[in-house]
């Protein structure tokens, strides 16, 4: 059985193995995911499998600035479990829990040439009404990516 559960302290280091291999995501630092671990576990989601490998995730943060903002930090699903519709639960239960806490608006970057990315978020916004606004282009010299935001009202 598939089982979506939420993120823990002692997860950091297989959910840092599971990102490198899920490109085009970036691995950031064990103590990054540690972060994420200690202070948005709530918002954060493991999906394993039956034997508890892990095969998708998402995490987030809540901003600081506005508590009415969540921002998913990244989302990926094992190769070989792609098109069943993992992260599109990843995603509802990432909403579903901003909903509870009284958050109005999640944000998240693509990169322009990702279209599974785009195409997921765009059609799980189409399947439950949230409106999809584009934000802006974020970039550097060496990066660049689509800033989008889900109106949960
Ligand atoms: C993007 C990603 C998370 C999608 O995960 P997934 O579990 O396969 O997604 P779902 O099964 O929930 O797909 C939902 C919808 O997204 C769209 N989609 C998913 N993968 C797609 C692909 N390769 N090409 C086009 N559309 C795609 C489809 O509309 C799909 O619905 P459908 O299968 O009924 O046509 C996965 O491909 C992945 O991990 N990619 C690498 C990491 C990444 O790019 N993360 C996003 C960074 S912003």
């Amino acid at each position: 059985m598939i089982v979506i559960r939420n993120l823990e302290e002692n997860d950091i280091e297989k959910l840092l193995e599971f990102v490198k291999n899920c490109k085009p995501l970036t691995e950031h630092t064990l103590y990054t995911y540690w972060v994420l671990s200690r202070y948005f576990p709530n918002i954060c989601f493991l999906c394993e499998n039956e034997s508890r490998e892990l095969i998708g995730a998402i995490t987030g943060v809540i901003s600081a600035k506005n508590q009415e903002h969540a921002f998913i930090w990244q989302i990926g699903v094992r190769l070989d479990y792609r098109r069943k519709g993992i992260a599109t639960s990843l995603i509802d239960k990432f909403v579903n829990k901003c909903t509870q806490l009284g958050i109005s608006y999640i944000e998240f970057t693509i990169e322009p040439n990702n279209v599974a990315s785009f195409n997921l978020f765009k059609k799980y916004a189409g399947c439950k009404g949230i409106k999809m606004k584009k934000i802006k282009m974020v970039k550097t010299q060496l990066w660049k990516e689509v800033l989008y935001r889900y109106e949960l009202k």
